[in-house]
């Protein structure tokens, strides 16, 4: 049953025509769900009903990173040392947050980063995830063990597949291409640190064995003997063969640009350019592969610099505010990734959480944007941060 504040903020934001949030007297309101969903007022605090929501080794598999999870810590607090410089006496009353990349226009600059493992917090999780995404309008990114025609079947969301298993051969590349484009994506995007399985104490800890990613944690685990120990897993290969020519092997099969997620230096920067790679996402899988690797708020601005506005550079990792995306665009980001915070939102209220999430961050941004006298993202300049 819907209260009455409810239901007149719905009517409020179905009168403004925007699904995202209403804007009345010129103050911006995210629309308004059940008392339960509005209770977290940020995206820590639904991380939290999260937590209490899900399985123990779902929560550690989701919010982990890697041994001593240095790069997971490095990536926040980097954002946290970048300082704004906001300017003053410009006109913000009217903000857009609206660009177009890759040909195509986007609301506002945040994509749903491929995260596997939704099922472990609620079955059917991709599609609940892409339900979510599409009625938020969000640019939704389906990760490897998605099944993308099923998500495009129904148009549900505008959607890029990403792929972190390696095809060895040529003809299993360009046939993985080719199924991308049928289905409907409009890119494809290749995860280029995920040579092995990496080494995360927290499921090694609990025995996560990875057969939950698709089953979910079973209800007596004690029950179900783990398929294999978890120490070894870290050893598995996933893309251990994969080199440059794997872009080729791509584009000779499919016209859909190719993404490379995974690039954080300069070097690499320049070879994607070269290579024909039509955008980069600097990012460092959430702390989730190699410990140590430099956070990608300060992997970005080299990043950017190399590519020298050839193609347009992403980034994702930590971020949690509209404030951080404001950082990040600064530094050259086209756009951010978000990970975790969805899949939080997914595990704590289903599709309403992962709208709940993208509404809260987008409102979050447009009223950072408001304060720091940028009113569209073309006005966000390097001038607007300090680095340290
Ligand atoms: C549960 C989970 C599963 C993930 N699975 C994948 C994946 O299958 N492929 C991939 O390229 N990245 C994967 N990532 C990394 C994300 O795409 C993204 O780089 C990262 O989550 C961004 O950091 P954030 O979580 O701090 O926002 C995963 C991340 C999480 C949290």
């Amino acid at each position: 049953m819907l209260n009455r504040r409810e239901a007149l903020w719905r009517f409020a934001c179905f009168v403004a025509g925007s699904p995202l949030f209403a804007q009345r007297n010129g103050t911006i309101y995210p629309p308004a769900y059940s008392d339960e969903v509005m209770a977290p007022v940020n995206l820590h605090e639904i991380e939290e009903a999260a937590k209490k929501k899900i399985h123990k080794l779902a929560y550690d598999f989701i919010a982990g990173g890697v041994e001593d999870e240095l790069t997971l810590r490095g990536n926040r607090e980097a954002l946290a040392r970048v300082w704004l410089r906001p300017r003053s006496m410009v006109d913000v009353s009217k903000i857009d947050p609206s660009l177009e990349l890759l040909g195509k226009k986007m609301d506002y600059p945040i994509i749903l980063a491929p995260t596997g493992g939704k099922n472990l917090v609620i079955p059917d999780g991709d599609r609940i995830a892409a339900e979510g995404a599409h009625a938020t309008k969000a640019l939704y990114c389906v990760a490897a063990g998605g099944w993308i025609e099923k998500l495009s079947e129904k148009n549900e969301a505008p959607v890029w597949w990403q792929n972190t298993i390696g095809h060895a051969t040529k003809s299993a590349a360009q046939a993985f291409a080719r199924r991308t484009e049928d289905a409907g994506a409009s890119a494809i995007v290749i995860t280029v640190d995920n040579q092995y399985l990496s080494n995360r104490d927290r499921n090694n800890r609990n025995r996560f064995d990875y057969g939950y990613m698709q089953t979910g944690v079973p209800e007596d685990r004690a029950k179900v003997k783990p398929r294999s120990p978890a120490v070894p897993a870290m050893l598995e290969p996933h893309t251990p063969s994969m080199t440059w020519d794997y872009i080729d092997w791509l584009r000779s099969a499919s016209s859909l640009p190719v993404i490379l997620k995974g690039i954080l230096n300069a070097e690499d920067a320049r070879l994607a350019v070269e290579r024909g790679a039509q955008a980069i996402v600097v990012s460092n899988h959430g702390g989730r592969q190699l410990d140590g690797v430099v956070p990608t708020i300060v992997a970005l601005p080299e990043v950017v610099d190399a590519v020298g506005g050839k193609i347009p550079v992403l980034m994702d990792g930590g971020i949690r505010r509209g404030s951080d995306i404001l950082k990040a665009l600064a530094l050259g980001a086209k756009a951010v990734q978000i990970g975790r915070p969805y899949v939080f939102g997914l595990a704590a209220f289903g599709k309403v959480g992962v709208q709940r999430v993208v509404e809260l961050l987008r409102a979050e941004l447009v009223v950072s944007m408001g304060l720091a006298g940028t009113p569209t993202l073309a006005s966000i300049q390097r001038s607007l941060v300090r680095l340290p």
